[in-house]
């Protein structure tokens, strides 16, 4: 695409596990083959315009949209007078816990840099996303945007100022469970204790860095050690019905390990192989299928790959 003046691109935004069990708020990473399809065009009348093509019902007025709340930030850094319109397609439900807003807050920003011959850097991206996750979120976590943007897995080391941090991982299959309810990330970090206890600190801290020491040196062992949380999953756990016996069961069938994406309602566990995915896959399907509340499994793996376009 290289000279040529381009007004409008089609991108695929990937979702994301934020969180990856022990790094609340400082850890995701992105996930291959679900994605939200977005149409960006840059026009010359100023502001945003946003055209949903699904059936969520998102709200249009582009402050109250997460795509229009990150393309106004990216806006104000822009001098000339233009605006965007934007074709949304969600796939990635609303609420579903693998960064749906994210997705869509990533893709606007990174199409419309494309749009604008790439003038603002990742960092800046992630910046003006962080805008439309608060729409939908109420806080500007960067643990969905910044995977979406970069890919593979990412360490929030500071959020202000932003400092990301590229960590390279061995092969892992993913294992996504979706029970068909919504659990909203506002409430989900409501009920969590604003105060920690300094021996739960110490734990958390040794899983986090055992984790990153771990993806590093392609240590499956030290992944699964890790992948512990003292802190956040104890509390939010109640949100996401059979929970223990999901992850005990999962973690029987040989999960390295794994915990609530984000802030649920999805529940992921990484694999070392495509085999034990499924059968951990078999397992989760076992329980919720004589629960009543429908669901969805996904098997994937880390996407190296952020935002794309086609
Ligand atoms: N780190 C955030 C949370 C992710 O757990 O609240 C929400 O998607």
């Amino acid at each position: 695409m290289s000279g040529k003046k381009i007004n409008e691109i089609t991108v695929l935004a990937p979702a994301t596990v934020a969180n990856v069990v022990c790094g609340f708020d400082i850890l995701g990473f992105a996930l291959d083959g679900l994605f939200d399809k977005m149409l960006i065009r840059k026009t010359s009348k100023k502001g945003v315009t946003i055209i949903n093509k699904d059936d969520y019902n998102l709200p249009t007025q582009p402050s109250k949209n997460v795509i229009g709340a990150a393309l106004l930030a990216l806006l104000k850094a822009v001098p000339e007078e233009i605006g965007f319109i934007v074709e949304s397609t969600k796939i990635i439900k609303p609420g579903s816990g693998i960064g749906s807003s994210a997705a869509s807050a990533a893709g606007a920003v990174v199409g419309a840099n494309h749009l604008l011959n790439n003038r603002f850097t990742k960092e800046q991206l992630v910046e003006f996303a962080l805008c439309g996750e608060e729409v939908a979120s109420g806080s500007k976590h960067a643990d969905n945007i910044a995977p979406c943007i970069y890919g593979g897995i990412t360490l929030i080391r500071s959020a202000s100022p932003l400092d990301i941090i590229q960590i390279p991982s061995p092969k892992l299959y993913v294992t996504i469970l979706h029970p068909q309810i919504e659990v909203k990330t506002s409430d989900a970090r409501e009920i969590l204790k604003k105060q920690i206890l300094l021996k739960d600190a110490i734990i958390q801290w040794g899983n986090i860095a055992g984790l990153i020491a771990g993806l590093m040196k392609s240590d499956y062992d030290l992944i699964g050690r890790s992948l512990m949380d003292v802190i956040v999953e104890p509390v939010r756990s109640i949100l996401i019905p059979h929970f223990d016996e999901v992850k005990t069961k999962s973690m029987a069938a040989g999960a390295l390990g794994g915990g609530i994406s984000g802030s649920g309602p999805s529940v992921f566990f990484l694999s070392k192989n495509e085999k034990t995915a499924k059968t951990v896959e078999k397992v989760i399907t076992d329980v919720y299928k004589n629960i009543g509340i429908n669901f969805h499994t996904h098997i994937t793996t880390i996407s190296k790959q952020g935002v794309k376009f086609i």
